[in-house]
């Protein structure tokens, strides 16, 4: 069986290093891998206007963000296909035909949209289409026949009920549609970056977030301002570790070369941390240290998406290539889901000899 990959990102902001962490940098390395034979990449503008409806104005604005995103990590059209998910409407019809095996308990059960029916004060008035999400990213995850989805914790309800629908569709209407697999980001910080004010969730409104397209001063001013150990006052007070951000994004982005290059006192990260613990160590060094880390990951992000600004055109261009192929494929298991539902009338030679026949003794 062939190796696919599909995931993709809301276009509801530029992206922050909690996403690079959690999910485009392990892309960037599948993609580089040459383990998987397809590779599709999604702007979820359809996905975002469930719950941005009368704001079409800023998914539009971000469909080129979130691109300029992708292409600056290292995201390579020529590997990958990057694809807007408006533009494929197969995906639509999918989730029309899988609608009919979800009932209204199961996704008032979906954890994801119980907690943003929360967090948005939706309650009664939540829009069908947002209610109704988890079924469409089903379809965006089957019309491909992904079998590898990489992504954050938060979208493991989603896989949930995307291997259901599966699991359904195959046992009521034969073996057609690929259960997919989950890929997780391989260590605990990286599942979930902090804001830079230590609040668990990075969001746009809180102000705590680093994105890959800020500038050098940018990055330097947030991470001095980073939120550490409250009770760490004077340098030679012990300092805590855990629940201190400078050192969960150390936990995420730090690699042994960057000691040698710009710590060199210190052998690796727990040498670090133990020195911290100890006492004698101070929070400005520290982040000193992480600036340097983090300039140095983001650095050539930077540039590369310096030159992908200088043509926007082409980046648009490159979407509607990658939105070509993305329906071709879609188009092809439409097909299929068609034929395995018995709504492929015209292609049906035996269903229009049976009738006839039917018609004609
Ligand atoms: N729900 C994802 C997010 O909020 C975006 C998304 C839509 C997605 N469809 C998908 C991710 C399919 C993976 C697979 O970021």
């Amino acid at each position: 069986m062939s190796k696919i990959i599909l995931t993709g990102d809301r276009p509801t902001g530029r992206l922050h290093v909690g996403h690079y962490v959690g999910s485009l940098r392990r892309r960037v390395e599948l993609q580089n891998s040459g383990e998987f034979d397809k590779i599709f990449i999604m702007i979820a503008d359809a996905q975002a206007l469930t719950d941005n409806a009368d704001n079409p104005e800023k998914i539009r604005q971000n469909v080129i963000e979130v691109a300029l995103d992708y292409l600056s990590v290292g995201l390579d059209p020529a590997k990958s296909n990057l694809f807007i998910q408006s533009q494929i409407s197969e995906l639509t019809e999918l989730s029309f035909f899988y609608m009919n095996l979800v009932t209204v308990s199961r996704l008032q059960r979906n954890p994801t949209v119980k907690a943003e029916i929360q967090m948005r004060n939706f309650e009664a008035s939540i829009p069908v289409g947002f209610f109704t999400y988890p079924i469409s990213q089903a379809s965006d995850i089957t019309a491909f026949k992904a079998t590898t989805v990489p992504v954050g914790e938060d979208q493991l309800p989603m896989l949930e009920q995307t291997k259901e629908i599966v699991r359904k569709f195959n046992s009521v209407y034969g073996e057609t549609l690929v259960e997919p697999e989950i890929l997780l980001p391989e260590n605990a910080a990286c599942l979930r970056l902090p804001g830079t004010d230590g609040k668990a969730k990075m969001s746009k409104s809180l102000g705590n977030c680093i994105y890959l397209s800020d500038t050098e001063e940018d990055v330097r001013t947030k991470v001095m301002s980073m939120y550490t150990d409250p009770d760490h006052i004077k340098i030679t007070d012990p300092g805590k570790i855990e629940g201190n951000t400078v050192f969960t994004y150390l936990d995420a982005f730090s690699k042994p070369e960057h000691f040698a290059e710009f710590l060199p006192e210190y052998n690796n990260l727990d040498e670090l941390k133990e020195h911290y613990q100890r006492g004698g160590l101070g929070d400005v060094k520290v982040k000193k240290f992480l600036n340097n880390v983090l300039q140095d990951e983001l650095a050539p992000i930077r540039a590369r998406r310096a030159e992908f600004e200088k043509d926007i055109p082409e980046v648009y261009n490159i979407l509607k290539k990658g939105s070509d192929v993305a329906r071709e494929a879609a188009a092809e298991t439409l097909a299929e889901v068609k034929r395995a539902m018995k709504i492929n009338y015209f292609e049906d030679r035996a269903l229009i000899e049976e009738q006839s026949k039917k018609y004609q003794r």
